[in-house]
């Protein structure tokens, strides 16, 4: 229901309106698709089109109007491909040897931002709160409050903030930091990023340390904390539960002949560790023969971001390399590695979950890893698979019965692998269910409330709260990194 006085402005790029474009495979449109389709509001964003025309086009789904823009073929690239991609991404992951770097793309994103903030302005009204997403929109808080934007503005970081040296590596980035900071609340996956955050705040914008998860910027005070993004987790176990009983499931379960599975889903990034997991199982299949025809790795990876080249890049190594892999090791009845460079239904990729005794989820670098938390929703309590979890990713502070593992290195990837696949019924049991309680009780949708709670009441004194956000039982956890300004 969308409450009168504190309507909720969502601003992403991705936006999943009922007629945008693409697939929406990724965490933001997974975490906020419920919370927004439960509370009503406005969506703003790029409508997944490319075209000359920068109108608005509305639409209305429920209790959501969404308002999308074209970007042309220029901001597509200037602003999206690369300075999105190909170097705030690769940046903010540390991963620098990915990144490229070209003064007219911040430029055009800068462009993009700023015409963001030209549509949605008119658009707004008193007593909005509006809720800023992901690196694509860094520069959006401030162009808001230079067109007039009164309101709260909070901000969250899906993906991972890196220290202050890595940062300044991108000349924009100082005043990136210091356009984040016209936000009132600024949310980070983990603690650490949040730290890494208030460092670059205060070492290269100006900003002072003002106590607690404070910092204060020319005389306002900005809040700083961390807010790990969650699943519907009993959502998500019904559908495995139906879906494993499923046409599809039953077919991939018959071609397994008993073999057991081995399960990587993932947006085709580089950020994701493809590469060095193949080489894991290769590592196992080279010094553990005895695994040969009885296990089975099978690898979703959803396209994405086709136009940027280190992605096109990834595909092709991975076909080759599993290529490689397959021709070295299958027999004339058992392929080790299978390859779908998709993106599969959600219902299907659940069952699937359900039906793998191990998943394995080994990014390089990763903000939270919404999969990791899937493939323990989607388990048999009673016959749990094993997750194989990178230590990089932000979901390795809640799911620390997982097996952690870095993903770089190919041997402790084969021995997880051989761990995970000889462990006894009670061990899995007792890891899964540590698991299974540390995700339980949070949500999207509880995850999306307590940022909208923690917005308000950062903004509390300084603006009348029109109609309170009610708490909820599920809430998602929050924590102002306490201290986090503190000890810099
Ligand atoms: P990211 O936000 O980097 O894409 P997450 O793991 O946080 O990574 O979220 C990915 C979401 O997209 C999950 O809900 C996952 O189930 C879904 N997804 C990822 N890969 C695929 C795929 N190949 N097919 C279908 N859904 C996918
Ligand atoms: O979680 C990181 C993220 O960039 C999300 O913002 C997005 O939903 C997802 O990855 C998919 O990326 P893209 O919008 O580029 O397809």
């Amino acid at each position: 229901m969308n409450r009168p006085g504190n309507r909720l402005v969502v601003v992403s790029n991705r936006v999943p309106a009922p007629s945008a474009a693409g697939a929406q495979v990724g965490g933001l449109a997974v975490a906020l698709q419920s919370l927004m389709q439960q509370r009503g509001g406005l969506w703003f964003g790029w409508s997944g089109k490319i075209s000359d025309s920068t109108s608005l086009r509305m639409i209305e789904d429920g209790a959501v109007r969404y308002a999308t823009t074209d970007l042309t073929a220029e901001e597509h690239d200037g602003f999206y491909n690369e300075f999105s991609n190909a170097t705030l991404w690769p940046l903010l992951h540390s991963m620098p040897e990915l990144m490229t770097y070209d003064r007219r793309n911040a430029q055009v994103y800068r462009e993009v931002n700023d015409r963001f903030a030209d549509k949605l302005t008119p658009l707004l009204r008193e007593g909005d709160m509006i809720w800023v997403h992901d690196y694509h929109l860094c520069a959006l808080p401030a162009g808001l409050r230079s067109r007039g934007a009164t309101g709260p503005i909070g901000f969250f970081l899906h993906i991972p903030f890196p220290g202050p040296d890595l940062l300044a590596k991108v000349p924009e980035a100082t005043n990136l930091v210091r356009d984040l900071l016209a936000a009132d609340l600024i949310g980070f996956q983990t603690e650490n990023d949040a730290r890494n955050f208030a460092d670059a705040a205060v070492r290269l914008a100006g900003a002072e340390p003002a106590g607690g998860s404070f910092v204060l910027v020319a005389g306002r005070r900005v809040r700083i904390g961390a807010f790990p993004v969650g699943i519907e987790p009993q959502e998500f176990a019904d559908t495995a539960h139906n879906a494993w009983e499923g046409a599809s499931a039953q077919r991939l379960r018959r071609s397994l002949s008993g073999q057991a599975l081995v399960l990587g889903v993932d947006r085709l990034d580089p950020t994701k560790g493809l590469m060095q997991r193949f080489s894991g199982f290769r590592r196992l299949l080279e010094r553990s023969p005895d695994w040969r025809r009885r296990v089975t790795l099978l690898q979703i990876a959803a396209e994405s971001r086709t136009d940027v080249a280190a992605y096109r890049d990834l595909r092709q190594a991975m076909e080759q390399e599993a290529g490689n892999i397959n021709s070295g090791y299958a027999e004339p009845d058992w392929t080790p590695l299978r390859l779908i460079a998709r993106a599969v239904p959600r219902d299907t990729i659940a069952g699937y979950m359900r039906e793998a005794r191990v998943g394995l989820v080994t990014p390089l670098r990763d903000g939270m890893n919404l999969v990791a938390k899937e493939y323990i929703a989607a388990q048999n309590p009673e016959n749990p698979g094993v997750l194989i979890l990178s230590r990089f990713a932000g979901a390795a502070e809640q799911l620390t019965s997982a097996l952690l593992v870095n993903p770089y290195d190919a041997d402790e990837l084969a021995d997880s692998l051989e761990q995970a696949l000889t462990m006894d019924l009670a061990e899995r049991q007792d890891r899964w269910q540590q698991s299974w309680g540390a995700i339980k009780d949070s949500s999207a949708v509880g995850w999306g409330r307590t940022f909208v709670a923690g917005l308000l009441r950062t903004t509390a004194p300084k603006r009348a709260m029109s109609g309170g956000e009610p708490a909820t039982p599920h809430a998602g956890r929050e924590s102002f990194a306490s201290g986090v300004v503190r000890h810099l």
